[in-house]
């Protein structure tokens, strides 16, 4: 369970010239650190009742600062509970560049009641602001959590076909967004000849993209990947694969894979970093093998495809159906869940 963060109440004024000074020190209702140099803090629940007891009488400005415990732990800070909604926080809060501080939100008086805006939740947070974090900071080497890894064909100025592996991709309605890299042929061919196809490779296929992930359409080989790439005018022979004509774009289908998106590009927006074009190609036509299409009908059958997983730069099957929406047009029945 990840912890639920702490909330301590400020007078406003505090709050803000703490922010000059690059620190909060304030334990509680304006006083510095009590004995044992800690601020106090409260759980959602207990905000409404920390505002009745210490601060009804108070007709100043005040702050709810939303603490984040995960933050402060991760820098060494002990959180110790105090029942029954209390916390104790062992530092002084950062405010210059710290990251412990979520939010701080104004606090609203009404008819001489100040007004806690946090639901009444259950006992259970209480205890959640004391409960270790399951989590630990990581720091993978890429981000790439599992998603379908795909070969995408483009036309080269030539007229031949440039095939590549990749892996960034969503869908919403008939439009694909596509991850690709700005320097890439595939960019280079996207940007001039829109026509491309999306090719969804299965589990046995993984050699193949294995054998593309160090060859390059471009000539010459870009100067940051001259040390890992080298140039490759023939993609599907080296990978091993067969060029299948399309039927509405220029671009080649993989004949081996088993579904196949004739797509055509409509907008390459740059990304923030620069080195990436964020590619929306609207679908034009699909094709599936036989094989994944339930019989009688002309949609994908969701326990017959098995779409290759990229996760971590490891490649994956997927596993057993563990359920589906209620939504869905293939499903025997509708889903039973607690
Ligand atoms: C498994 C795998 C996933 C990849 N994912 C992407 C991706 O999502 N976007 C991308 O632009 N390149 C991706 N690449 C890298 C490209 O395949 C690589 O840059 C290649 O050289 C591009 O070929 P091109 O220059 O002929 O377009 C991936 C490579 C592998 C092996």
């Amino acid at each position: 369970m990840t912890a639920r963060p702490p909330y301590h109440v400020a007078i406003t004024d505090d709050w803000d010239q703490s922010e000059m000074i690059g620190e909060y020190d304030a334990a509680t209702r304006g006083v510095a650190y009590e004995p044992g140099g800690y601020l106090r803090a409260s759980t959602a629940e207990g905000v409404q009742e920390v505002l009745d007891t210490r601060y009804r009488d108070l007709d100043l400005p005040l702050t709810l600062v939303t603490v984040d415990p995960d933050a402060l732990r991760a820098d060494g800070v002990q959180i110790e509970p105090a029942p029954p909604h209390g916390a104790r926080i062992r530092s002084v809060l950062m405010r210059d560049g710290g990251a412990a501080v979520i939010a701080a939100t104004p606090l609203q008086r009404v008819d001489g009641r100040w007004l806690s805006p946090l639901p009444e939740t259950s006992d259970a947070a209480s205890d959640a602001v004391a409960a270790p974090d399951p989590h630990v900071i990581a720091h993978p080497n890429v981000l790439y959590v599992g998603t379908p890894a795909y070969l995408v064909t483009s036309v080269n100025p030539d007229g031949t076909a440039n095939l590549a592996a990749a892996s960034s991709s969503w869908a919403l309605g008939d439009m694909l967004v596509l991850g690709i890299e700005s320097d890439g042929q595939t960019a280079l061919n996207m940007a001039e000849r829109s026509g491309i196809v999306v090719n969804f490779p299965s589990p046995p296929l993984w050699p193949a993209l294995v054998r593309l992930s160090r060859l390059t359409g471009r000539d010459p080989v870009p100067e940051a990947k001259a040390d890992r790439y080298r140039h490759e005018k023939d993609k599907f022979a080296a990978a091993g694969l067969t060029p299948q004509p399309s039927d509405l774009v220029a671009a080649p289908r993989v004949a081996e894979c088993l579904l196949q998106f004739e797509a055509v590009v409509r907008r390459m927006t740059p990304g923030v970093a620069g080195s990436y074009f964020m590619v929306e190609a609207e679908v034009v036509r699909v094709h599936a093998d036989r094989s994944i299409v339930r019989a009688g009908t002309d949609e994908i059958e969701p326990t017959a495809w098995h779409p290759l997983v990229y996760a971590f730069r490891h490649f994956f099957d997927r596993g057993a159906e563990v359920g589906w929406l209620p939504s869905s047009r293939m499903a025997p029945r509708a889903p039973v869940f607690e």
